[in-house]
């Protein structure tokens, strides 16, 4: 039965892949992974690199998956490159798919896994858990991110944000992913919905990256300064 597994590749650094994830990319024929635009270096192979058996020489494939809304050109996207990674796989070869973090969260494999299952039920999908990007924050920070009766949410940070005030005013911990470049409209409407200048802040920015920026404070120093202005973001505030 031709197989295909996808590998949660967690947030950046490769000794956070679990044995599991290393022996598939060890193992893999054919190497799948995303980028945002063409001849752009994919984020999750740069994790998984040093990782790859360079004598077994796998084919490394770039699928284009373009940052944008727009719902047409999303769904012709899924369907163009899970076509490539179903014929890949029905040809027997050990495919692999690379995600960053955990496949199931906000991942582009959602979606392609969707499309795959409906249209090639023949292909057995293995799908291997990564390390999600707030729970390496958490560790950097070290920031409980719910203990006791308390209550997180996770929410993206790009889309509408018409809820945020009202799910604040539900939950302990707040976590905002996807998009730095929202957090200031974020930060306004946390505080509208009750949270103390005294709230734990805490700010990540490129994790496990050269780049990276990690800074934790409270909700009152946060200033103009104090947010970033990139993608891959994390902003966490918890009420004390
Ligand atoms: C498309 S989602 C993918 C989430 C991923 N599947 C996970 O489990 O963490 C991308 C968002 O995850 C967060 N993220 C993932 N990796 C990150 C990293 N290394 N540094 C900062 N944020 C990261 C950012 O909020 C980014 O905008």
């Amino acid at each position: 039965m031709p197989e295909l597994t996808c590998v949660g590749c967690g947030p950046g650094d490769p000794e956070l892949l679990t044995v599991k994830a290393v022996n598939a990319i060890k193992n893999a024929d054919v190497i799948m992974c995303p980028t945002s635009k063409e001849g752009k270096p994919s984020i999750a192979l740069s994790v998984v690199s040093s990782l790859i058996d360079q004598d077994k020489k796998p084919e490394i494939v770039h699928l284009v998956f373009p940052m944008t809304k727009d719902s047409d050109i999303l769904k012709n996207t899924w369907e163009k490159n899970s076509q490539i990674i179903a014929e890949s796989s029905l040809s027997n070869k050990k495919v692999v798919y690379l995600t960053v973090g955990d496949p199931y969260l906000y991942s582009t494999w959602i979606y392609l896994h969707r499309e795959i299952s409906i249209k090639h039920p023949e292909i057995k999908i293995k799908v291997i858990p990564g390390i999600v990007s707030m729970f390496t924050f958490a560790a950097k920070v070290g920031i409980s991110l719910a203990e006791g009766a308390e209550k997180m949410a996770v929410i993206p940070s790009c889309y509408d944000l018409s809820q945020v005030k009202e799910i604040a005013k539900n939950c302990d911990t707040l976590i905002f992913l996807k998009d730095g470049r929202y957090f200031d409209q974020v930060i306004s409407l946390i505080r509208e919905a009750g949270f103390s200048d005294d709230s734990i802040f805490a700010i990540g920015q490129d994790l496990d990256t050269d780049h990276e920026i990690v800074r934790k404070l409270t909700l009152g120093e946060v200033t103009q300064d104090t947010l970033t202005s990139k993608y891959f973001s994390i902003m966490v505030v918890k009420r004390v």
